[in-house]
């Protein structure tokens, strides 16, 4: 059981919904936030008692603080946040353009910081609390962009959260909060929708374990990361990827 209030943003789809789910499984109180309302009001169970929705857009700062301010109102207290919403960008190098890159940086990058910077106050007033945000192992491996793949605006943004989770977690440390990422190999969600069978068959030949991941496998990181079992854990990057960039 845990019994923990926890803000999970990206709840609509993917792995926030796996990860929205299996809190709930577990008798955490859940703030579900995504951009996408009517697709988290479909497949999350409105009206559970434990549960409450929120949508819209990460990167906009009054809404971060209303997100902190309705579920301190709704269950009395903020343990943690998990931060898995983020937007896709597939351009290739020569096809990126100012627009598409700051739109990127301002919701994966900007909208992180908004985020954990509201949920940092009040864990900061009770001297403990557990952030978790989301990288991408394609930070590693340089992804392109193109068929699928996380092209230089998106990859660059998921750089970024490795640096955002370090600066955050020197400055909120001394308060108690603790502040890690979660970097993600390639997972069946809808991120991946437009690799080709091919593409699939390929990349799949650099995971050890021959398959991509789960939802579940890696909402599970971020579950371990908040929980007291990971109370030494902090500015730490966990890698789930099924072995697919180590050698
Ligand atoms: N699927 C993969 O292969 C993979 C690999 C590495 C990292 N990741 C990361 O995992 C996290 C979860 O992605 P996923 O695979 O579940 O994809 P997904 O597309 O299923 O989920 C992403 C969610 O973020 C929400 N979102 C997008 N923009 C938003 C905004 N401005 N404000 C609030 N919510 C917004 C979307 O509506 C969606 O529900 C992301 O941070 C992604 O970058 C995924």
């Amino acid at each position: 059981m845990t019994d923990q209030t926890v803000i999970v943003t990206g709840a609509a789809s993917g792995i926030g919904l796996a990860c929205a789910k299996l809190l709930l499984a577990r008798g955490a109180r859940v703030t579900a936030f995504d951009i996408a309302g009517e697709k988290m009001a479909q497949n999350l169970p409105v009206g559970e008692a434990n549960l409450h929705l929120i949508a819209g857009d990460v990167s906009e700062p009054s809404l971060c603080q209303q997100v902190v301010a309705e579920t301190l109102a709704q269950f009395g207290g903020l343990d943690a946040l998990i931060h898995w919403g983020a937007a896709h960008s597939m351009a290739r190098w020569d096809e990126l353009g100012a627009e598409e890159c700051n739109r990127i940086m301002e919701i994966n990058v900007t909208g992180t910081f908004l985020i954990a910077q509201a949920a940092a106050k009040p864990m900061i007033e009770q001297g403990k609390g557990a952030i978790v945000l989301c990288t991408s192992t394609s930070v590693l491996y340089g992804g392109t962009g193109g068929q699928g793949q996380g092209g230089p605006a998106y990859i660059a943004s998921k750089g970024a959260v490795i640096a955002l989770t370090r600066s955050l977690a020197r400055a909120l440390g001394p308060d108690g909060v603790r502040v890690n990422a979660v970097s993600p190999g390639i997972t069946e969600t809808a991120m991946i929708k437009d690799y080709s069978e091919e593409q699939r068959e390929a990349m799949k030949q650099r995971f050890p374990l021959g398959r991509f991941a789960d939802p579940e496998e890696i909402a599970a990181a971020g579950l371990y990361l908040i929980s007291d079992q990971a109370s030494f854990m902090t500015g730490e990057t966990m890698h789930v990827n099924g072995g697919s960039n180590f050698g």
